[in-house]
């Protein structure tokens, strides 16, 4: 079956508005690991973060907390930089997953260069590997990133689905054609296929035609989709409290 990774990122992104140097009032809400342990209650297979540079969303303590509160592996996104390899090592999560970052992005743009950065990388990935990680390479579907990819050591790759996801017509069509290519060539190679970036729950039956598919990782939308579903409960707790005042006559 295919597996569910569940991107938690956009939970610490609503408490990061309001606490965000707060993290440990006692308002701080919502809260991290309430939200795997409910991802995980839904089925998610992992839980996946990003610690960024200018720790926009989830912070070190995040992660840590996730890992020990949750019995689920963790998906530790991160940049390859000294600072977060140092993390990773502390954390030891099951998978990391290597991606580009740029400050002034508002989420992951493009896939990694690994074909370009070969030697920093191939350095990056080792080290995680010691540590006792599986490494993943995000990366636009391109036969040359999946055989670099191989070449440097990594186990998978998770190919990149936000351009199939803001296309349409013929050009999703190509893009869809691109993502099979590079999981035939990935799985040839040995490589476990992941992919993620901008599924959502209209467009995810069409990822179906990709073979060697293994894990999907998924944030934005299904958070989003939590908000919509849980409003109107959370509306009718707060006005169950509220019936409790009495009107003095
Ligand atoms: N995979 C990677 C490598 C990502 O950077 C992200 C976004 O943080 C995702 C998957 C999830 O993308 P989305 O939030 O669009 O589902």
């Amino acid at each position: 079956m295919l597996k569910l990774g569940v991107n938690i990122d956009h939970v610490a992104t609503l408490r990061q508005a309001r606490y965000a140097t707060m993290l440990e009032s006692n308002n701080a809400e919502p809260d991290i690991v309430m939200s795997a342990l409910a991802a995980k209650r839904g089925g998610a297979d992992s839980i996946t973060m990003h610690v960024r540079g200018d720790r926009r969303h989830v912070q070190e303590e995040d992660v840590f907390r996730v890992k020990e509160g949750c019995n689920l592996p963790v998906n530790f996104e991160m940049a390859s930089t000294a600072e977060m390899v140092a993390m990773a090592l502390r954390l030891r999560p099951e998978f990391v997953c290597l991606v580009p970052e740029n400050r002034q992005e508002i989420t992951t743009e493009g896939g990694l260069d690994v074909s370009g950065q070969r030697e920093t990388l191939r350095a990056t990935v080792g080290a995680l590997r010691d540590g006792g990680s599986k490494v993943s390479m995000f990366i636009d579907p391109e036969e040359e990133q999946v055989r670099a990819s191989r070449d440097i050591g990594a186990d998978m790759v998770e190919l990149h689905t936000g351009s199939f996801a803001n296309c349409e017509g013929a050009m999703r069509k190509e893009e869809l054609a691109r993502l099979t290519a590079a999981a035939r060539v990935g799985n040839q190679l040995g490589l476990r296929i992941n992919a993620g970036h901008g599924i959502n729950y209209e467009n995810l039956e069409e990822l179906f035609e990709i073979p060697h598919l293994v894990e999907l990782n998924i944030g934005h939308s299904i958070v989003s989709r939590a908000v919509m579903t849980g409003m109107e409960q959370a509306v009718r707790e707060m006005v169950v409290i509220m019936g409790r005042y009495t009107v003095e006559q």
